[in-house]
């Protein structure tokens, strides 16, 4: 199959990039950098979550980045919802879009949202409702779709199964997460073709994390069978509280300069976005963990 002409980019670094940082990151700091991303040119900014504060600390603030930032026509910032309470909050937000979040695997379901598969998707239905008669979009995630910290392998038909739920249930699109970052191409590749027998190809996001440095590699399999939606994060932070040894999600920098190099238009600027990573990085006191990032602040800082 030919590469796609464009991809979306589904920026999800203020969420999934920052949510399992230990140290409370300001919301101050926390609008700059959707701000920034927004400058770069992205058109998806995952915003937060609407979890439990106490399972997840960081995300207490959703509501206040929402109410900091300059929504921009043409951007969406969804935000993560697990259930009626959490949908409740992202409405009087004045969200237009929220993502729920399933999982392929029964334990990490059971230690990420503390119920059964089977139990989450019925907590999930009332909240599409809700948000179908609300006119508010929801996207489906499911983790650990291609391995997981509990339970090792995940056979493809499990993703397929949960997707094909989500996708009747009302999702626009299922974003299908390597949450532990253990995928190689032809996994990737043997679970998309599984999961596209039951959801259209252009309704798939893929979600990958870089634990074993295998995310670019995925990605470039799974352009080539039909997807055109990748999540990212900038800098490549990230990891989930509840996958132990789950570093960051892919580094936004490295999957543009890939597309970049391949011609796929995103609409997207990398050096901005470099900007972007350095301005969170800065602020945590570290180096991003993208490639591409360290190469172009290093070029900047010899000229
Ligand atoms: P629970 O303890 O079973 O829920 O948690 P509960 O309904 O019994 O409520 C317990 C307490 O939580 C109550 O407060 C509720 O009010 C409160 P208390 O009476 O004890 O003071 N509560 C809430 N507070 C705020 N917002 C809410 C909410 N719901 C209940 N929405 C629950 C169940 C789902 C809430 C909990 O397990 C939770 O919040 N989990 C979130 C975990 C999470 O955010 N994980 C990270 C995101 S997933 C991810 O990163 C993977 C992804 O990136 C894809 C990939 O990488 O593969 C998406
Ligand atoms: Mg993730």
């Amino acid at each position: 199959m030919a590469y796609p002409k464009s991809v979306r980019m589904v920026e999800v670094g203020p969420r999934d990039g920052l949510q399992n940082e230990a140290k409370t990151v300001p919301t101050a700091v926390k609008v700059q950098l959707i701000e920034s991303l927004a400058d770069a040119g992205l058109t998806a900014i995952e915003a937060g979550a609407f979890v439990s504060p106490k399972w997840v600390p960081q995300m207490a603030d959703t509501a206040s980045v929402l109410a900091g930032i300059k929504r921009r026509p043409g951007i969406r910032y969804p935000v993560l919802v697990p259930n009626m309470k959490g949908f409740e909050a992202a409405v009087a937000s004045g969200c237009d879009e929220i993502a729920i979040f399933g999982a392929a695997s029964e334990t990490f379901s059971q230690k990420n949202i503390n119920c059964s598969i089977a139990e989450s998707l019925e907590r999930f239905t009332p909240v599409v409702e809700a948000a179908k008669k609300a006119g508010i979009r929801v996207r489906g995630y499911i983790s650990c779709v291609l391995g997981c910290p509990y339970e090792g392998d995940v056979p493809p038909a499990a993703v397929a199964t949960v997707a094909a739920k989500l996708l009747a249930m009302g999702c626009y699109e299922i974003s299908l997460g390597d949450t532990i970052g253990v995928g190689t191409p032809a996994k990737a590749v043997a679970m998309i073709e599984a999961v596209a027998e039951v959801v259209p190809r252009e309704q798939l996001a893929v979600h990958f994390h870089d634990t074993y440095g295998q995310a670019l590699a995925n990605i470039l399999a799974c352009l080539q069978h039909g997807i055109s939606v990748v999540d990212s994060s900038v800098a490549g932070l990230g990891g989930c509280p509840y996958a132990r040894g789950a570093s960051g999600n892919v580094a936004s920098e490295d999957v543009l300069y890939l597309l970049n190099g391949l011609g796929i238009s995103t609409g997207v600027n990398l050096d901005k976005l470099a900007d972007s990573g350095g301005l969170i990085c800065d602020y945590l006191g570290r180096s991003p963990a993208s490639k591409v990032a360290q190469a172009l602040l290093g070029r900047r800082k010899q000229s």
